[in-house]
């Protein structure tokens, strides 16, 4: 199929009721893998509605095998949203799902009463349709599942989809804008399982760390290639994993020009050799692929949690084997019957106005508590042996996860069967304690730290700007407004309070270690 035909065709069935969520596009002669699946382009109809169904299927992440899955209208993940800044639209999200759900705008500038967070839930066969005004900068944000205690699961089972406010000036910026050619969406996830009945089969180590795989894939293919024009691309990545931080970089090292993160444009292109990106997170960047060569895209080990003393000799270097050297996440082939239409970066963007540190009210503090002690009291009284409960505190060992087999699936456990709480507003999250007032409309500085691992803060609701992290200033790329910040050891971020949360609909803050956030690793707010 001609690729214009395919991309209109994308646009034509987005503009109905339910899209099928991906387009296959074929790929170059040359290329090998499987061809990266491009997410269809959805729009409001004639009535201002996007449909959003949630439903269960079945998911090939390489050709031959399958899984048990979930989707938003298909069998994994869910269509690319796109909304006009300004504009106002119906999300009418029906829970086709045999169990309740509830879909968050995670980046959306919307009221506690208009968004899926846990008050919000949708009961199996109903439909929840708030209407919606878009009032914030062009940005790229996401929508997933928040129900208490199950946010992991649901997710993992690829219930998530890229919802993007644009203004329709992205030409006049300079910026690709041909969804699926030169504006790639891509979502950035791991699993274990590629195959078997049981893809989501935690123990009780992925509550304490967060569920990792060892395959990674991108919009739900495992080491796709993705045909590309010789020219300028923007690839927009999501990190839609449960508990992976990426650590991306270009085997020849090109650079990756980020122009937008969570809350919209920067100020102007920040070149970076390595992007790293915090489940939750999002980066825009700009490659430029004019020399006409394939090239793949790598991940450096993600070590997080991987640290601390007493380490076990005989897995240490079993961890350090399975951990050394980068892994390939996918494969961009320049394709010369591809045209783009960016030949060259744009000096400066439009970025939203900042906001001053010396304006704030108050100053708050949070701890990431992974309550290490209770838990493990918890662990043994729910009889995980002293050896795996001592493999919980070296850390290191968990590592070993990436080379154990899957022959016999872990019990399908949750953090609340085997006792595991952890904390971020002191206490472990409870739905019904309101942990913060905040005045609607101020900022105010919070200071995050951590105690074992790394962890990446989320605030619903609201927009953050990084102040420091560990004493030093923000790099270039990750000084523009943002939801999401990874934190490991001290931060401090400028809070601005954008949108009202009244008493019975808190919004959330919490981990994005989707694992630690239905641990209880979060807290609730509510704005007066
Ligand atoms: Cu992306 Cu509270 O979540
Ligand atoms: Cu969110
Ligand atoms: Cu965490």
């Amino acid at each position: 199929m001609n690729m214009l035909t395919t991309r209109r065709a994308v646009l034509r069935i987005g503009a109905g009721a339910l899209a099928a969520p991906f387009v296959l596009r074929p790929l170059p002669a040359r290329a090998s893998g499987p061809a990266l699946p491009i997410p269809a382009l959805v729009e409001p109809d004639a009535a201002g509605t996007v449909r959003l169904r949630m439903a269960g299927g079945r998911h090939s992440f390489v050709p031959g095998q399958s899984v048990p899955s979930a989707g938003i209208n298909g069998a994994y993940l869910g269509p690319v949203v796109r909304l006009k800044a300004g504009g106002t639209a119906t999300l009418a999200v029906e829970n086709a799902l045999p169990w309740h759900t509830t879909l968050h705008w995670h980046g959306l500038f919307v009221g506690s009463d208009l968004d899926g967070g846990p008050h919000n839930p949708i009961a199996p066969g109903q439909t929840w349709t708030p209407r919606v005004t878009i009032d914030q900068p062009p940005a790229m944000t996401w929508f997933h599942p928040h129900l208490h205690e199950d946010t992991a699961r649901q997710a993992h089972l690829g219930l998530a989809g890229i919802l993007i406010v644009a203004d329709g000036r992205d030409r006049e910026r300079g910026l690709p804008d041909s969804h699926g050619v030169d504006d790639l969406p891509l979502i950035l996830q791991d699993r274990r399982a590629l195959e078997g009945e049981a893809p989501y089969a935690p123990d009780a180590l992925d509550f304490i760390h967060g569920f990792r795989g060892t395959h990674i894939a991108v919009n739900g293919a495992v080491r796709p290639t993705a045909a590309v024009p010789a020219a300028i691309v923007r690839l927009r990545f999501l990190n839609g994993a449960n508990a992976r931080n990426f650590l991306l970089r270009f085997a020849d090292r090109r650079p990756l020009h980020v122009i937008a993160s969570d809350g919209g444009f920067l100020a102007r292109p920040a070149a970076v050799d390595t992007l790293v990106i915090a489940p939750g997170e999002r980066f825009e960047a700009l490659v430029d692929f004019s020399d006409g060569r394939p090239v793949e895209l790598m991940t450096l080990p993600d070590d997080n949690g991987r640290f601390g003393s007493g380490v076990v000799d005989r897995l240490k270097a079993a961890v350090t084997e399975a951990l050394a050297g980068e892994e390939p996440v996918m494969t961009f082939a320049p394709d010369p019957a591809l045209k783009g239409g960016v030949a060259s970066l744009p000096a400066g963007l439009d970025e939203p106005a900042g906001a001053d540190p010396a304006t704030a009210s108050r100053r708050r503090r949070f701890v990431f508590d992974e309550r290490v002690e209770a838990n493990l009291k918890a662990l043994q009284e729910a009889g995980v042996s002293a050896e795996q409960a001592g493999q919980m505190v070296d850390h290191s060992a968990h590592g070993a996860h990436a080379g154990r087999p899957m022959a016999a699936p872990a019990p399908a456990a949750t953090a609340a069967s085997l006792g595991i709480t952890m904390a971020m507003a002191g206490e472990p999250f409870d739905m019904g304690r309101v942990d913060v007032e905040a005045k609607l409309g101020s900022t105010e500085i919070w200071e995050l730290s951590t105690q074992e691992m790394a962890h990446p803060f989320h605030i619903h609701g609201a927009s953050l700007r990084v102040i420091s992290r560990n004493g030093q200033p923000p790099e270039p790329h990750l000084a523009g407004w943002k939801d999401v910040v990874l934190v490991d050891g001290k931060a401090e971020v400028l809070v601005r309070f954008d949108r009202p949360a009244a008493r019975e609909k808190p919004f959330m803050f919490h981990c994005h270690i989707l694992e630690h956030e239905d641990a209880g690793m979060m807290g609730q707010f509510v704005t007066v």
